[in-house]
């Protein structure tokens, strides 16, 4: 099992055609189950505006926010490279606010690299100005939630010649801007194909097929777990939302017939220590009468 992924690692992967392994994380016990497991990437996703705080897209989680959850994240992670996202407006406004947050993601939490979405002038701008202060970036193309309501919804990006000769554009230009890896999410798998192909750096994808050089999936959807839609491309490995619904189920039997609690669960005082206090207690009910 790898120890201390870095970028450096995930080129070698590529290199060598080792698949890499990505999944969100947004708190510290899942973190810890993930880099166990032997994930290369955790990504503290800003997919925990709608996972974690049950928000309906991306946009509402603020700067502060996403911190105190990758300083969770980090906390779990002794191999994994962790890539924080940069959220919504967090870095679109200037140059200077851009890097201030991701300084903030790598000083305060701990990261080791961010990803922003989308090869505009400006990202591209960002993104050599990052990496010239060593602050990894990862690139993110194809359907950018960011951009949800500008795209018109989640849709698959990429779809004509034209789009996907973009995508390829946009993608070329992030690395040589200095992104380590782009995610390419929602794209059809040719276009993902000869992208993954023209790139020296990784390609990570998430509904974009099998021939990225990895793959990326929201923990929680995989696991079961977050269950107000499932996207296609996800992939369900288990069924978190019925095992914990059941178990909770039992835990409020066990409660209500008494059967939790049971001694084991439970603190005694010793026999000495309750006889004296049985006699204390006698003697101040005693004293009342
Ligand atoms: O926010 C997120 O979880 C993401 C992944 C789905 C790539 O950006």
């Amino acid at each position: 099992m790898a120890k201390n992924v870095s970028t450096l690692t995930l080129r070698k992967y590529k290199e060598e055609g080792r698949k890499i392994v990505a999944l969100t994380a947004y708190d510290y016990s899942t973190a810890k189950i993930l880099d166990r497991a032997g994930v290369d990437i955790i990504l503290v996703g800003d997919s925990l505006a709608m996972v974690a705080l049950g928000h309906k897209t991306t946009h509402a989680v603020t700067m502060d926010e996403m911190l105190h959850h990758a300083k969770a994240v980090t906390r779990g992670v002794e191999n994994a490279l962790v890539v924080a996202d940069l959220p919504f407006m967090s870095y679109q406004v200037d140059v200077t606010q851009a890097i201030s947050n991701a300084g903030r993601f790598i000083k305060e939490a701990e990261a080791h690299a961010v990803k922003l979405e989308g090869a505009t002038d400006h990202n591209l701008n960002i993104t050599r100005r990052l990496v010239d202060m060593g602050i990894p970036v990862m690139g993110h193309l194809g359907f950018t939630p960011q951009s949800i309501h500008g795209l018109g919804g989640t849709r698959v990006q990429g779809r004509t010649a034209d789009e996907a000769i973009k995508l390829l554009e946009d993608a070329l230009a992030l690395e040589r801007a200095g992104a380590f890896s782009v995610v390419l999410e929602m794209v059809p798998c040719t276009v993902s194909r000869v992208i993954s192909k023209k790139l020296k750096v990784p390609t990570v994808g998430i509904g974009a097929g099998p021939d990225c050089d990895g793959q990326i999936l929201v923990t929680d959807d995989m696991l079961g777990k977050y269950v107000d839609f499932k996207p296609r491309f996800v992939r369900r490995y288990a069924n978190l939302d019925e095992i914990s619904t059941e178990a909770i189920r039992q835990y409020a039997t066990d409660v209500m017939n008494r059967n939790f609690p049971n001694d084991q669960e439970s603190f005694a005082l010793s026999k000495e220590e309750e006889d004296e206090l049985i006699r204390r207690l006698s003697a101040l009910a005693g004293g009342r009468n």
